[in-house]
């Protein structure tokens, strides 16, 4: 069967700020920069999902877009205008594994679009997701 890669955006806005627990004032002040802050600061969040998978013999389509903006939807809905620190359960306390950097956020929305992958049709793949703090920075996770 024809295969295809399907890339999909979508936008949403959280607050954060970094700080390591196990390190010094200082210590996460130089590390950290103006991302250390004690109240944080916001960004307008934007992802891309690229989707691979069989291209439907009925429908042509590697995944209906409907369905597909739904999952996305639901993998950035807890975050969405929260402060990851205070709100967000994988992001609450400063420890090693937790701290909301752009790293840390496309691994959590990694695990929740690969989780619901499946339901919407067999064999789809996330192939690769960027997740974009400004125009200029982003990170990517690819499988
Ligand atoms: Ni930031």
């Amino acid at each position: 069967m024809e295969r295809s890669l399907i890339a999909r955006r979508l936008m949403f806005s959280a607050a954060h700020f970094y700080r390591q627990e196990s390190f010094s004032d200082e210590k996460n002040r130089e590390t950290f920069g103006l991302c250390y802050t004690p109240h944080g600061h916001g960004h307008n969040y934007v992802i891309e999902a690229f989707i691979d998978g069989p291209i439907d013999p009925d429908t042509k389509l590697v995944v209906n877009l409907t369905d597909l903006d739904r999952v996305l939807r639901e993998a950035t809905e807890p975050l969405e205008h929260r402060h990851l620190n205070f709100d967000v359960p994988e992001f609450k306390n400063s420890s090693a594994g937790k701290i909301p950097t752009s790293e840390n956020i496309a691994l959590y929305l990694r695990d929740r679009i690969i989780k619901a992958l499946p339901s919407l049709a067999p064999n789809l793949k996330l192939n690769r997701l960027r997740l974009y703090e400004t125009d200029a920075l982003w990170v990517e996770v690819i499988e």
